[in-house]
């Protein structure tokens, strides 16, 4: 059978080296396999929530973006809607909106269509399985930095939204949780594999660039904030829950030599830190508006 592929991007080794990781993956392997189970996804959510140093409510933020930058009647859609959480607010906080939903992982599709209201459906935000102009309101929530091709991503979100629509993208700015980046790219070059996240394809900037090229009133909102440790189990918890996005699941044989070396930089590090961990994050919003 022949499967589609795309090239991994050059990605940053040890040291602030640069090494290049180029090896052909099938578009279907390693976000796919990390999100068709949401236990990560839900872990790495849960300690953003509890060792935020400001509390950390992404969706609550998004939410109210909504309200001030798009219609809060009409129909909505979800691209990449992950565990639902978000839809259950929104469908309480903005009744007048009709919600679908859409992701690649069948669990986030079940998990959305258990919502009362809400459509969800298996769609990948390459290809929507949406007519043009069918929405007022669209989301990609912490999806884009997953896709081959961010610029296609963002021409379908134009091509769903409705003239007058409203386009609401929200992601990580680059840099962000250094101190967990170097500790896994460490342990990933340590046992001989590249340090390549699948999470790597788009950052903030781009991602503004490409909603300026595609949208009119773009309004982008920033937002520091840190985790913050006091123990280690967390961190272990939180990159481990991590490896999955660096294609290395737990039913890859080497996942028990990179959490081995993992836990080893962590407490290493964490030591080194006088027994704490504070690694600085950022998130941005970005809305734009459809005019044709
Ligand atoms: C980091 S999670 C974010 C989930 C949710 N939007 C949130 O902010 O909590 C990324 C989500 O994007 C989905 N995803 C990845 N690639 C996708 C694609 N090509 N089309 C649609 N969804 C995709 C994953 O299955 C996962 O649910």
């Amino acid at each position: 059978m022949s499967l589609p592929v795309r090239r991994l991007r050059i990605l940053r080794g040890l040291g602030g080296q640069r090494t290049i990781a180029s090896r052909l993956v099938t578009a279907a392997s390693p976000v796919t396999a990390e999100y068709a189970r949401l236990d990560n996804l839900r872990v790495r959510i849960e300690t953003h929530h509890q060792y935020s140093a400001i509390k950390d409510d992404i969706e609550g933020l998004v939410l109210a973006f909504t309200t001030r930058t798009a219609p809060t009647s009409g129909v909505a859609l979800d691209v990449g809607c992950g565990t639902g959480e978000f839809l259950q607010r929104a469908s309480n906080l903005l009744p007048e909106l009709e919600l679908h939903a859409c992701d690649t992982s069948p669990e986030a599709v079940a998990a959305s269509a258990r919502i009362a209201g809400v459509i969800a459906q298996f769609g990948d935000a390459l290809r929507l399985p949406y007519s043009s102009n069918s929405f007022d309101v669209v989301w990609l929530r912490h999806v884009i930095y997953h896709l081959s091709n961010p610029r296609l991503a963002v021409h379908e979100l134009a091509r769903v939204a409705r003239p007058g629509g409203t386009v609401i993208l929200s992601t990580n700015c680059a840099g962000s949780l250094p101190q967990i980046t170097t500790v896994i790219e460490s342990a990933l070059l340590s046992v001989g594999l590249p340090a390549v996240s699948t999470a790597d394809e788009c950052d903030d900037k781009t991602a503004l660039s490409l909603m300026e090229e595609s949208f009119a009133n773009i309004q982008c909102e920033r937002y520091d904030n840190s985790l913050e440790f006091n123990h280690l189990e967390p961190i272990v918890r939180y990159a481990v829950a991590s490896l999955g996005v660096y294609g290395v699941p737990p039913t890859r044989a080497a996942w028990k030599s990179v959490v081995t070396v993992l836990c080893q930089n962590i407490a290493d590090k964490f030591a080194a830190n006088g027994g704490r961990w504070s690694d600085p994050k950022s998130v941005v919003l970005i809305a734009g508006r459809l005019i044709q």
